[in-house]
């Protein structure tokens, strides 16, 4: 949708559904990594590059966060006036709590939560949160495609439902159907 209307007729706006799909593709093949690891050897490899590609899929989507709100600014227009823009504020928010939790359980071996173990035990945690989060990032997804003025105005309905409606189940599909549920045992 943006390049057929021409990425640079649409300013700053342009960078926003450019950066945000870029980054959200970037975040699943990070959980897909994972998803399983075979040998303890898969399970070291997987972990470092779910890493790299988080921190990829944060600066992805903290450029694409940021150029919506600048657009705004440069139109003098109000924010968080949707519910994609609510939904997607809180998007933001998890994904850095998200991250920094992770990270924090992993780097310098987990002194955050008091030691290696203690810190592993929050990893079934960040597991469910992952997947939640990933699950309310499609319904803010899903709400900009079918809901804002700029979708509706660029793109029919067939097109939008397929772009926000079918690729996004088949995404959850993907990435669901691969969750191993043993992992996040809470009882
Ligand atoms: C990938 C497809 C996406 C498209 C096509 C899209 C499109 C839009 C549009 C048209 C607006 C302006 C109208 C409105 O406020 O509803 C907007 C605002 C906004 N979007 Fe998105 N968006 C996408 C993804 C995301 C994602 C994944 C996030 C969060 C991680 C997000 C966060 C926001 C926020 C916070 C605003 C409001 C900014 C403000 O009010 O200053 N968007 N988006």
């Amino acid at each position: 949708m943006v390049l057929s209307t021409g990425f640079s007729k649409l300013g700053w706006f342009a960078y926003h559904p450019t950066f945000q799909s870029l980054g959200i593709a970037v975040m699943v093949v990070a959980i897909e990594t994972l998803q399983p690891t075979a040998t303890p050897l898969s399970k070291k490899l997987g972990l470092v590059r779910h890493q790299n590609l988080q921190i990829a899929a944060l600066v992805l989507l903290s450029l694409g966060t940021s150029t919506m709100v600048i657009n705004k600014i440069t139109h003098s227009a109000p924010h968080i006036t949707t519910w994609h823009a609510s939904f997607g504020l809180v998007s933001y928010i998890w994904l850095w709590v998200q991250s920094t939790i992770g990270a924090a359980s992993v780097w310098w071996k987990g002194v955050a939560f008091g030691g290696e173990v203690k810190a592993k035990r929050m990893w079934k945690w960040h597991r469910i949160s992952g997947y939640a989060m990933l699950l309310w990032m499609m319904a803010t997804v899903f709400l900009a495609g079918e809901y804002s003025d700029w979708a509706r105005g660029v793109s029919g309905p067939v097109f939008r439902g397929l772009g926000f409606g079918v690729s996004l189940v088949l995404v959850l599909v993907g990435v669901l159907g691969r969750m191993r549920v043993g992992k996040m045992r809470f009882w």
